[in-house]
């Protein structure tokens, strides 16, 4: 990037003078929040990419959700600004062994979070994100047999509030799995008026002690709807630019990870994207995210039936 240049006008000129759309997930860092024509959860993000007009969208979030978008619009160009972004809860599910888990378990239905690969999604008969993952199972009859993947965490909290019995696969995100319990305990009794909130990504722990379990949609909701005036957040630390963003006059505490000597509460993957990147990105209209026809024909199908469910 040329010294000197006003990043934020120049994406905003190449946006324009493109027809380019900008999505950014609530974990991206606060000034790619501020420049995105849409900011959301994962399956905000889906929704919005498979209703826009625009020829080019820019997904600012990690390679799972550009390839979601792609899969929704095989037309449109879907840009992200660094293809090293990827997800260690989708990493933790590769398609061959997936495949192998269907076959061990016949008869299953199979319902995957939107945290996974193009190729693990065309195995699948049901994507859901954390905002509707509760609904969709539970508009399955209960004695349906399902094989749930891949975050254990997410699974087991589905399990637990509708009483289903899913087959889990065991996979799990780095950043959700690292929250410090005892720091949670100590930062609650030094501030017993806080609320805990924590995304479904947290161990089973972290959820039993959570005052709000929920999406980062849903946790930003109720930390806006809520009368109270402190929060612990027990997800990753972008979605506090939002928290605060809306409500100036309540305070927001990140949930301290177990090693205090890192940032292990920002996910390193979300925090490739920058605003270089995201110039850079418009500007040579690369890097692109590409999915193969085939596995896209099927992956669309599962992610479809989500939208309709969820719609
Ligand atoms: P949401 O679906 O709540 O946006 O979460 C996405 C994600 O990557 C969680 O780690
Ligand atoms: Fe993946 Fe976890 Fe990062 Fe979300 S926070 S993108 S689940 S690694």
């Amino acid at each position: 990037v040329p010294g000197g240049i006003d990043l934020r006008k120049e994406i905003d000129r190449l946006r324009k003078d493109k027809n380019a759309v900008i999505l950014a997930h609530y974990y991206q860092s606060g000034d790619l929040q501020d420049i995105a024509d849409f900011v959301g959860d994962s399956l905000a993000l889906a929704q919005w990419a498979s209703r826009t007009k625009a020829d080019i969208l820019v997904l600012c979030g990690v390679h799972f959700m550009g390839e979601t978008a792609k899969i929704l619009c095989p037309d449109k160009k879907v840009l992200v600004p660094d293809l090293n972004a990827g997800c260690s809860l989708a990493d933790s599910c590769n398609a061959t062994d997936f495949a192998e888990f269907i076959k061990e378990n016949p008869g299953h239905t199979v319902i995957s979070y939107v945290n996974t690969s193009a190729a693990v999604k065309a195995l699948t008969d049901v994507v859901v994100t954390s905002t509707n993952a509760r609904q969709i199972v539970e508009s399955f009859p209960v004695e349906e047999k399902i094989i749930f993947g891949p975050d254990r965490n997410l699974g087991n909290y589905i399990n637990s509030v509708t009483g289903r019995n899913m087959k889990l696969w065991n996979g799990a995100c780095h950043v959700h799995e690292q929250f410090s319990v005892e720091k949670i305990v100590e930062l609650k009794k030094e501030y017993p008026d806080a609320l805990l909130l924590a995304h479904p990504e947290c161990k089973n722990v972290i959820l039993t002690l959570a005052d709000k379990i929920g999406s980062t949609a849903a946790l930003l909701k109720f930390a806006t709807q809520s009368e109270a005036r402190r929060f612990i957040v027990a997800t990753e630390s972008g979605i506090l630019h939002e928290m605060q963003k809306q409500n100036p006059d309540k305070i927001f505490v990140p949930a301290p990870p177990n090693d205090s000597t890192c940032a292990c509460n920002e996910c390193n993957f979300m925090r490739l994207n920058t605003m270089e990147k995201l110039y850079n990105c418009l500007k040579y209209e690369q890097p692109e995210i590409t999915v193969d026809a085939e596995i896209r024909e099927k992956a669309v199908l599962p992610i479809q039936r989500m939208l309709d469910i969820s719609a």
